[in-house]
């Protein structure tokens, strides 16, 4: 049976370990976003760049699916905190994701809420949730994991009023910007997932400062990288 995993960041600081790890065998450009073909601990894999936000996201996604035949798909990264008390590196693993950025409320529909379908929150899969969650606890024992739901949306939320918006309209431990695009199409497509997500900073207005001089220097997206790795190989 075809076992490929699909692993998609949005930035090169969230895929260049995993692709220095790898074994890659080829590389194929689709719609502007390089596709690492090869092998990651015994796995095959396909690991790839998309860019920032959930259009990006969502067109490769539906390409991982449909071209290269990915039957589950991680979505790693960063993600500004919506809770307080998580930290700097602190980890999150999906237990579903919303769009926050979705409001087609003005017809008659919930916030968040697919217009025809009464789905606003897309859910992982129970078992990599399991598994990324007991793995990530193991690696990195001095790390904070939590699994909960993540909103996406494309901003990045670095003022009090945008944070303090989703909190009370979504709930949701952190917020980024492609997690429920990745999710919607694999509902779609009937393909499992979970995303992964590393807190890079507040989503208040110390947010910008704390994602661009922090984290990358930190030794929290190596130590990340290596647990996902550890994830990869024992699903
Ligand atoms: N990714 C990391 N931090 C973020 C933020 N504050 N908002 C949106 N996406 C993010």
């Amino acid at each position: 049976m075809n076992n490929t995993i699909g692993i998609i960041g949005a930035m090169d600081e969230e895929v260049e370990r995993l692709i220095k790890e790898a074994d890659i065998s080829s590389t194929e450009t689709v719609a502007d976003m390089v596709f690492h073909i090869g092998n990651l601990e015994g796995r095959q894999v396909v690991i790839v760049k998309c860019g920032m936000g959930k259009v990006n996201a969502g067109i490769c996604a539906q390409l991982l699916i449909s071209l290269y035949n990915a039957n589950r798909i991680i979505n790693t990264g960063f993600a500004g905190s919506l809770l307080k008390g998580l930290n700097i590196g602190d980890i999150i693993v999906s237990s579903e994701a919303v769009q926050h950025d979705y409001d087609v409320s003005p017809i008659g529909f919930k916030k968040g809420e697919i217009p025809f379908t009464g789905i606003i929150a897309f859910p992982a899969e129970k078992e990599l949730v399991n598994s990324a969650c007991r793995i990530l606890s193991e690696t990195l024992p001095d790390v904070r994991v939590l699994s909960g739901r993540i909103c996406s949306g494309d901003q990045f939320i670095s003022d009090k009023a945008a944070k303090e918006r989703i909190c009370s309209e979504f709930g949701g431990l952190c917020c980024e910007m492609e997690g429920a695009a990745v999710a919607q199409v694999c509902f779609l497509n009937k393909v499992p997932f979970v995303i992964l997500r590393a807190i890079s900073d507040s989503a208040d207005e110390t947010a910008g400062d704390e994602f661009n001089f922090s984290v990358f220097q930190s030794s929290v997206a190596a130590e990340f990288a290596n647990a996902i790795i550890k994830l990869i190989s024992e699903t």
